[in-house]
């Protein structure tokens, strides 16, 4: 549909990625809660010479679901095998994966809410008793062969995980929610990545850059790039408060992190449909994005920060999202706060 805003997440390139992205728990910032647990279902498992347990990763994207999948499975000194739901089109697929791996490695399968159903109902035996029932041949040779498989770890990331069947839901012994960062946590990582990518930058033009990156790392490290750019080109390369809050305006960042398509969705809202209730799809051809992105991706946020409530009827918009846009609620509206 439409162009994307500068802001969401497109992911940076593959060598960008590697530079940034930590490879141990040490060098990951935030989630304490959840790095706690894991950090200690690893460390025993790997006590007891056993795989680790499979794991459930489920947020908004750029928090980091995929780094930990990779940490986890270096800190079980175990290789990875990485796919995605859409990606697994056939059983065979899937019996492929499996039979590929050896004992201990981790199987990390994103966007595991999008695999399909006949696939996940072979996927439960594996994840439960390491066996997998396959049929080979077709017609009257058909037959069921069980295989054993060795014992594997199963990483499963989703951006939503209410969409997941609760049979596989209820397989994942470990199931951990992430979510967004608070700015200080943000800061860290932005002066970690400017440190590997030699950029110099002030805790001040730091912290501007965190506070307006929507709680998500992947945010705060492509802002970094751009406002680098800023200070590259309108000023003497280093990353001062000032810089930081110039390029974010040029980049159309607000004060409070909001971004172009966040204020659309907004107005749209308030100025289309009344303040609402608005259901996602009507929602989404009004600012002409799909309804999963603006569920996956703007929705919690805007939700967390106060600017949307959402009932059974349809998004709300709320008194902070008019005071946003220096609008005025109808009596009718503000009975809806
Ligand atoms: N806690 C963290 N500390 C430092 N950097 C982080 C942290 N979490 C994520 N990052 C950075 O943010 C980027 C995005 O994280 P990641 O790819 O793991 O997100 P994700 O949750 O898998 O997103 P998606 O749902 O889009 O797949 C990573 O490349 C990494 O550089
Ligand atoms: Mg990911």
């Amino acid at each position: 549909m439409s162009e994307r805003p500068v802001t969401t997440l497109n992911k940076p390139d593959a060598a960008l990625e590697m530079t940034l992205r930590p490879s141990l728990f040490a060098d990951f910032t935030g989630q304490a809660k959840v790095k706690e647990r894991l950090e200690i279902a690893t460390a025993a498992a790997q006590q007891r010479g056993e795989a680790l347990d499979h794991i459930l990763l489920s947020g908004p994207p750029g928090l980091g679901k995929t780094t930990i999948a990779n940490i986890l499975a270096k800190a079980m000194g175990s290789n990875m095998k990485a796919t995605s739901g859409p990606t697994i089109e056939k059983a065979s697929d899937l019996a492929g994966l499996l039979t590929n791996l050896e004992e201990g490695d981790v199987l990390f399968i994103d966007e595991i809410h999008r695999l399909q159903k006949t696939i996940e109902e072979y996927l439960y035996p594996a994840m439960e008793d390491f066996k997998l029932d396959i049929i080979i041949d077709q017609g009257p040779n058909a037959r069921s062969v069980r295989l054993n498989l060795p014992r594997f770890t199963l990483i499963g990331a989703t951006t939503r995980s209410g969409l997941l069947t609760a049979p596989l839901l209820t397989r994942f012994p470990i199931r951990e929610r992430l979510d967004y960062y608070q700015s200080d946590q943000l800061t860290k990582i932005v002066i970690r990545s400017a440190h590997l990518l030699n950029i110099e930058i002030e805790d001040k033009g730091a912290h501007e850059i965190a506070r307006r990156s929507r709680g998500t790392p992947r945010i705060v490290n492509n802002l970094l790039r751009r406002v680098r750019d800023y200070a590259q080109i309108r000023g003497d390369g280093r990353i001062t408060a000032d810089i930081a809050d110039r390029a974010l305006a040029m980049l159309e960042i607000d004060e409070n992190g909001l971004d172009e398509m966040d204020k659309r969705i907004l107005e749209a809202i308030i100025v289309k449909f009344g303040g609402g209730p608005v259901g996602v799809n009507s929602l989404a051809v009004a600012v002409g994005e799909e309804p999963d992105t603006i569920e996956e991706v703007y929705e919690p946020y805007l939700i967390m920060e106060g600017y949307l409530n959402r009932t059974p009827q349809g998004r709300i918009a709320t008194e902070l999202s008019y005071q946003k846009l220096g609008l005025k609620p109808s009596v009718n509206q503000s009975k809806l706060f």
